[in-house]
């Protein structure tokens, strides 16, 4: 299976940041499966600038199919302009926007039915961690968000709250850890699909990253603006 390398641009995009896309070389993707998670109202235009290699990636897709809410961009909206990913369950949505596990679980539903591949991200804050309690947390984070699922594809990226625009990723023995967890959860639900590490992943990092026996790929956040994304790209098409 080809690795998953997704980039998350959150809320820092402008017009130029796409121009730059021109800098990529396209082949350093070639290798791997890749998206860059690239806000809402620059989806149309941005495969004027994206690599063909390079899948187009919501951050967000509402829970609701149509109708009276202002605000939300739905599952079909989003197919219709060539989306092939989804990010779902951000920490960043949980904690800004209120995010619950039961709303991700309808999110999931909707990406699923407008044949857009879910990245559903789970991770525990940093003192569910030093209280060793976050094989528990994230099973019950995995258990609600895929709530009545079974049979379906869904690429889960296990992203830590503490490392998330940190100046170092998880360890190694940390990430194995949890894959595994995920792996037998996603086994019970009998869903298919990758898993992934997001946390301060960067160009730097990215070759010990690529190294953990098990992992899919990654989801990257701050590194995904500029050429390092190839480098990380290219750490992944060697693994
Ligand atoms: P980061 O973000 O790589 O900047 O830590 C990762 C993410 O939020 O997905």
């Amino acid at each position: 299976m080809r690795k998953l390398v997704g980039g998350n641009w959150k809320m820092n995009c402008r017009m130029e940041t796409l121009r730059s896309l021109a800098d990529l070389d396209a082949r350093a993707f070639d290798g791997v499966d890749s998206f860059l998670a690239i806000p809402h109202v620059y989806i149309p235009i941005c495969r004027d600038f994206l690599p063909e290699s390079i899948s187009v990636c919501a951050q967000d897709i509402s829970e609701f199919e149509s109708g009276a809410y202002t605000g939300e961009v739905g599952g079909a909206m989003l197919a219709e302009f060539g989306v092939r990913y989804a990010i779902i369950g951000h920490s960043e949505r949980r904690a800004n926007c209120g995010e619950t596990n039961m709303q991700i679980s309808q999110k999931l539903t909707s990406a699923l039915k407008h044949s857009i591949q879910p990245i559903l991200c789970i991770g525990e804050p940093a003192e569910v961690r030093v209280s060793k309690r976050h094989l528990g947390f994230l099973e019950e984070q995995f258990n609600e968000c895929t709530d009545n699922m079974a049979d379906v594809e869904i690429d889960v990226a296990y992203e830590p709250i503490w490392a998330i625009g940190a100046s170092k990723t998880a360890s190694r023995e940390q990430i194995c850890e949890v894959i595994q967890r995920i792996r037998t959860l996603m086994a019970n639900r009998r869903i298919r699909g990758r898993v992934i590490y997001g946390g301060s992943v960067c160009r730097e990092n990215a070759a010990e990253v690529a190294k953990i026996k098990g992992l899919d790929g990654v989801l990257v956040g701050n590194a995904s603006l500029g050429r390092d994304f190839e480098d990380i790209a290219c750490e992944f098409a060697d693994a």
